[in-house]
């Protein structure tokens, strides 16, 4: 049935998309496209093209990211005044692009409230400020979330910081994740990526020097060298990063959620951590090592129906510190 809300034209078409792919994902891979059907649906669909086949096997990255974005459509869709449903499905295909999901209408909406925050949310890999009276705020905001647990222990973070660094560099040894890793890394400004996708040096708080010493030391043969001499691991270390964090958070759910729903989940999570006043980093491979996540769910009492789905470190920002710029691709790439 052809729904009348959801014929938009190119302009908002292309408003709605750029929105919804404001979203985080894993590597700012960006897998998410858009088609707008004649039967009043919207499909989201993944390029298969743009997977982590490396450092994401699963694909239970992929699909957060999917559904992240599907969230972002949801809530642009909803500052429209249109209240949406989303199926998910798992079709296979050995075409490029693949549906994952259709949106459909239903209804009237008012704005999401958290929507106002989309502009306002991004990766901050840098340290934080000192945990003052604003961190303090903005964690008891979230103490209510059923599926964030907060540790704030310093000797906690501490030792989740040091599991953090040899997590990391266990995966920097293998080389195929490095060079997977690297082909997603814009460290100059000439890159003709730099804007679009991807991990450039602004995002990811390196220097001009520091970007480029990334790029020698990431090096297929490079690499094992620094790491017999014993520095990869100073190198790669973001230990004290990690300590400056006002909190970790254990971002947790049922162990039957789909990872599309998980995704969804994570983007509103995420916005709550920024409305509360906070920036966040994502600390994947301490969910993402079986041992590293049966070691904390034990620590922190997270029983057999939750999985571990990330851990963040969770602060203030600087005060003199600067927002990196989003990288994103441009909209019309979006829709297909
Ligand atoms: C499922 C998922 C896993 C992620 N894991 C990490 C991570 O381990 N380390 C990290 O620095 N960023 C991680 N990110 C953040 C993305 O790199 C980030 O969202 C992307 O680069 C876009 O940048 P933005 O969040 O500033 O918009 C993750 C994001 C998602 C959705």
């Amino acid at each position: 049935m052809s729904d009348p809300r959801l014929a938009f034209d190119i302009g908002a078409r292309l408003s709605l998309v750029g929105e919804a792919n404001a979203a985080p994902s894993v590597h700012n891979i960006q897998p998410a496209r858009y088609r707008f059907s004649e039967d009043g649906a919207i499909a989201v669909l993944e390029d298969r093209r743009r997977r982590l086949p490396v450092a994401d096997p699963g694909g239970a990255d992929n699909w957060r990211s999917l559904g992240a974005a599907a969230e972002g459509m949801v809530m642009a869709l909803s500052s429209r005044g249109i209240a949406s449903n989303v199926v998910w499905t798992e079709a296979d295909t050995a075409e490029p692009l693949r549906v994952v999901a259709r949106v459909t209408a239903a209804g009237d909406a008012t704005p999401d409230k958290l929507r106002s925050f989309v502009p306002r949310r991004f990766t901050w890999r840098g340290a934080f400020a000192q945990r003052d009276g604003a961190a303090l705020n903005g964690l008891d905001k979230l103490r209510d979330a059923g599926d964030l647990k907060l540790v704030e222990e310093r000797h906690a973070i501490a030792d989740l910081a040091k599991a953090y660094d040899a997590a990391n560099l266990a995966l920097m040894r293998d080389t195929a994740y490095r060079l997977e890793l690297r082909s997603w890394m814009r460290l100059s400004r000439l890159n003709a990526n730099w804007s679009r996708d991807g991990l450039n040096a602004q995002a990811m708080a390196l220097s001009g020097l520091e970007a480029f010493g990334a790029d020698v030391v990431l090096g297929k043969r490079a690499f094992p060298m620094f790491d017999r001499m014993g520095i990869a691991g100073p190198l790669t270390g973001e230990a004290a990063r990690v300590r400056s964090a006002a909190a970790i958070g254990l971002f947790h759910r049922p162990v039957g959620e789909h990872e599309f729903d998980t995704g969804r989940r994570f983007y509103r999570l995420w916005l709550e951590i920024t409305a509360a006043g906070l920036t966040l980093c994502p600390m994947s491979v301490l969910a993402d090592a079986p041992d590293s996540a049966r070691r904390l769910k034990a620590q922190f009492g997270l029983d057999d129906s939750r999985k571990l789905v990330n851990v963040f470190r969770i602060g203030c920002m600087p005060a003199r510190a600067k927002a990196p710029r989003r990288a994103r691709l441009p909209a019309h790439k979006l829709l297909v």
